[in-house]
């Protein structure tokens, strides 16, 4: 009988065969469950061998470098490497509002930061008494990528830009490995629970690579993040106190480009837009919009406007997609 026990304690196995007694193994993480759940399994195996980085680039949710750090570490015991690069990314994206050159930017400067830091565990490595060189990439493929990448792509190395540190196991000369490549969503799920992850962190709606950058249409300045950040936090903490989170696929605030008069106190202001935005799917490919009651709106809507300075206006997407993406960039 097959058990997800079983799975894991026969993953663990096979990855120590593969990676050898000292053997150590390189991998990004982002706070996302298939990276996450594919760092714990990683652990499990070969313990600190494994070196996690995380990139923080400045267009997370709030807070979320700080607590994604706290669950690998203290939760989890995973060796993480934390690089805040927020100034980094702030300063290059400034002045650019082209959604896919802020793409490119984040792609590009994410790679180069995991290169750098890359190549300082490797010497680290080098030096260290009772391990070997890294010799091991880990990438947290899952199943329907496997099935993607061989449909319409080639090999699972080249799919999807995001799941991949462009090149670098090739440059580094590292072999993949990919511990998740015979699991669907669902699957990654229930291993990450029988692994002891903590259930906010299993069931987290999907966030993109680039972050909120792609969330704030034009340009990006450190204000807009800020405000996306609070608006964010409102619209999901609020989801969560009525117990949809889980009936939701992905929720999120985002910021329109221009401006809007609002009040305050007796004051015209002109202010920010928010647009709020909640949608169920199965494949991420269509997608309906959320039908909350308007008692839970009004107080989302409340308490960003009382709460989130600069705001003027807050709007709720209800465009299914198609025609609209999920992201409004
Ligand atoms: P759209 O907006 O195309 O999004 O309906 C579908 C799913 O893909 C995510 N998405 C991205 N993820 N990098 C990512 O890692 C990106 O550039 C990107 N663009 C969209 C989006 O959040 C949704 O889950």
């Amino acid at each position: 009988d097959w058990t997800m026990e079983a799975f894991v304690d026969k993953e663990i196995a096979r990855i120590r065969k593969l990676v050898g007694e000292e053997g150590q193994v390189l991998g990004a993480v982002s706070g996302g469950v298939d990276s996450t759940v594919a760092a714990k399994l990683m652990h499990e195996a070969i313990g600190d061998r494994f070196h996690a980085v995380m990139v923080d680039n400045g267009v997370m949710r709030q807070d979320e470098a700080k607590q994604v750090k706290e669950t690998l570490t203290k939760g989890l015991g995973v060796n993480l490497t934390v690089v805040d690069a927020s100034e980094r990314f702030l300063g290059l994206l400034k002045g650019v509002s082209d959604p896919e050159k802020k793409r490119k930017i984040i792609g590009n400067t994410f790679i180069e930061i995991f290169e750098e830091e890359a190549k300082k565990i490797a010497k680290e490595a080098e030096n260290s008494p009772r391990a070997g060189p890294i010799n091991f990439f880990l990438q947290g493929t899952l199943y329907p990528d496997v099935i993607e990448s061989i449909s319409f792509k080639g090999p699972s190395q080249t799919i999807k830009t995001h799941h991949n540190v462009g090149g670098l196991p090739e440059k580094m000369n590292l072999k993949l490995i990919e511990p998740l490549r015979e699991l669907f969503k669902d699957e990654v799920r229930a291993m990450g629970t029988n692994l002891g992850i903590p259930s906010d962190l299993v069931w987290r709606h999907p966030f993109p690579g680039p972050g909120i950058a792609i969330r704030i249409i034009g340009e990006v300045t450190p204000d807009k993040v800020r405000i996306v950040q609070e608006a964010d936090k409102i619209f999901i903490e609020e989801i969560r106190n009525a117990g949809l989170y889980r009936d939701i696929s992905q929720a999120f605030a985002a910021l329109m480009d221009g401006k809007s008069v609002g009040v305050v106190g007796d004051q015209r202001l002109h202010g920010h837009i928010i647009a709020l935005r909640a949608v169920v799917t199965t494949d991420f490919m269509t997608a309906n919009y959320y039908r909350f009651d308007y008692d839970f709106m009004d107080k989302v809507i409340n308490r960003i406007g009382n709460e989130v300075h600069g705001v003027a206006r807050v709007l709720y997407e209800m465009t299914s997609k198609p025609p609209s993406t999920i992201e409004f960039e």
